[in-house]
């Protein structure tokens, strides 16, 4: 797959999750071209908002689904939101920074890359085949 484009393969199989991973990935796009059209000091925290919508909403919901459905490595997940969440907030504390959309760019695409493509697949895959939440 091309690196930050959805694709099938990016599905974790559950259309509420799929739908605000793909807003993760349209803010990112966005900040990339506003890094390339020189409005990043602008737009950086307008982005930084979001993403705060996004990780108070999708992280909670996804622990709550790996919860519900009984995920053998649910607290194991949930460390790594941990880990997400403690590094969002020294973002955040960071807001006057130049380089703040560079920064945020580089922490939402590792993000991506070792998270999303690789821990939210391995529930993706463990729930594949198994009956929907009761
Ligand atoms: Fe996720
Ligand atoms: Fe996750």
């Amino acid at each position: 797959m091309e690196l930050f484009i959805w694709s099938e393969e990016c599905s974790v199989g559950i259309p509420e999750l799929d739908a605000q991973h793909r807003q993760l990935l349209e803010v990112l796009a966005e900040l990339v071209k506003s890094t390339k059209s020189g409005e990043s000091a602008a737009f950086a925290p307008i982005a930084l908002e979001r993403l705060e919508k996004y990780g108070t909403r999708h992280l909670l919901r996804e622990e709550m689904v790996l919860r519900i459905r009984g995920y053998p490595h649910y607290l194991e997940h949930k460390a790594e939101h941990e880990v997400y969440r403690q590094k969002f907030v020294a973002l955040q504390s960071n807001l006057a920074r130049r380089d703040l959309a560079i920064r945020v760019v580089n922490f939402l695409g590792e993000w991506w890359k070792s998270h999303i493509m690789i821990s939210d697949q391995e529930y993706a895959r463990y729930f594949r085949g198994r009956p929907p939440a009761p």
